[in-house]
């Protein structure tokens, strides 16, 4: 770094009033940097969702309305999260490979109303397993790996028959991002995006999307043994490496901003595009700040989200994708 002495050099100068600062910023925030989590109900009505003050589950008739307001917002994509309805809910999460399922009606209604927006859906079990757990379990209670992978290629595929531009395997198993790769080449899918969810944490910051999805109650134990160990840093690399070898076209690191040392060394290492989730217990954290008077949200949101960018993000998923867009248009 080349830098000059005082006088000569003075930063300051540069900051001097809007116009300038605009001209030497080094990194924007758009709404094509957004990707908004919709969660989706069976029932009629928007419920609200207890640990998540001002996001819902939104009805199906809602969708076609949420992707045109998308839409004209600039955000590029919604990401779907079913709440299975608890009578479909078994050991084996065979609901996930239902092709008429909540998630697979929920792509129908987005893609009848708009195709200017993409649709991205989560491919892993727990919405559909009584144990709240991503994969099946053996009879003493471990997450089967290969077994689970097996499952995950057929749920990819019937969400790609619905019509899902970009599958998320979220669940963490290891091979399952090459597995689905080879199934969806060999079925005609030859564009199906895949954003792998590569280093994905096994964090504490997810608890108020468990109870959005109606997990909260049932997950026995925690998901340690496939998530990853907050601690570890390189692991993450690793795990990158193999999912971007296995075919994603993108990749994921979640959660977001307690994370953003991992996000930047993906940035840093990785030619493909990555994407950090900014998770529902950030989002919780943000509004109850707010709601307590301790924060205003319309400064924190942007200046958080641009963190992401400036780290080397292409974009983030978060719920505060429609504010977030709506004051950038202004
Ligand atoms: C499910 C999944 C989770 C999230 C996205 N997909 C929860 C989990 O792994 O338990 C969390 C999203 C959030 O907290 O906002 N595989």
């Amino acid at each position: 770094m080349m830098l000059g002495q005082f006088p000569a050099t003075r930063l300051r100068r540069n900051r001097r009033t809007p116009w300038l600062r605009a001209m030497v910023r080094e990194t924007h925030l758009t709404p094509a940097n957004l990707i908004w989590p919709v969660f989706v109900t069976e029932g009629a009505e928007p419920e609200p969702i207890a640990t998540m003050p001002g996001v819902v589950r939104q009805p199906l008739a809602a969708l076609g309305g949420l992707a045109r307001e998308a839409a004209s917002l600039g955000i590029p994509a919604l990401a779907l999260f079913p709440n299975t309805p608890a009578d479909r809910r078994t050991e084996d999460g065979r609901e996930a490979l239902n092709p008429d399922n909540l998630v697979c009606r929920a792509i129908a209604e987005i893609k009848a109303a708009t195709d200017a927006v993409g649709v991205m859906t989560d491919v892993a079990l727990d919405p559909y397993t009584a144990h709240g757990h991503d994969g099946l379990l053996d009879p003493a209670g471990r997450v089967l790996n290969d077994e689970t992978v097996a499952r995950l290629v057929g749920q990819a595929l019937v969400q790609a028959r619905a019509g899902a531009d970009i599958l998320a395997p979220s669940d963490m198993m290891d091979g399952r991002v090459g597995a689905i790769r080879r199934a969806l080449e060999a079925e005609g899918f030859a564009d199906t995006h895949l954003m792998a969810y590569a280093a994905k944490y096994a964090s504490s910051f997810y608890g108020p999307f468990r109870e959005a999805v109606g997990a909260a109650g049932r997950l026995q134990g925690d998901k340690a043994t496939y998530q990853m160990d907050p601690a570890n840093a390189r692991e993450a690399l690793a795990e990158v490496a193999l999912d971007v070898a296995e075919g994603a076209d993108s990749v994921m690191v979640k959660p977001g901003l307690p994370y953003l040392d991992v996000v930047k060394a993906v940035a840093d290492r990785f030619d493909v595009p990555v994407f950090a989730y900014c998770v529902s217990g950030e989002y919780a954290m943000v509004e109850a700040a707010v709601a307590a008077g301790m924060l205003e949200r319309t400064k924190v949101v942007p200046e958080m989200l641009l963190a992401f960018i400036r780290a080397g993000a292409s974009g983030v998923l978060t719920y505060h994708a429609p504010m977030v867009a709506r004051l950038l248009q202004k």
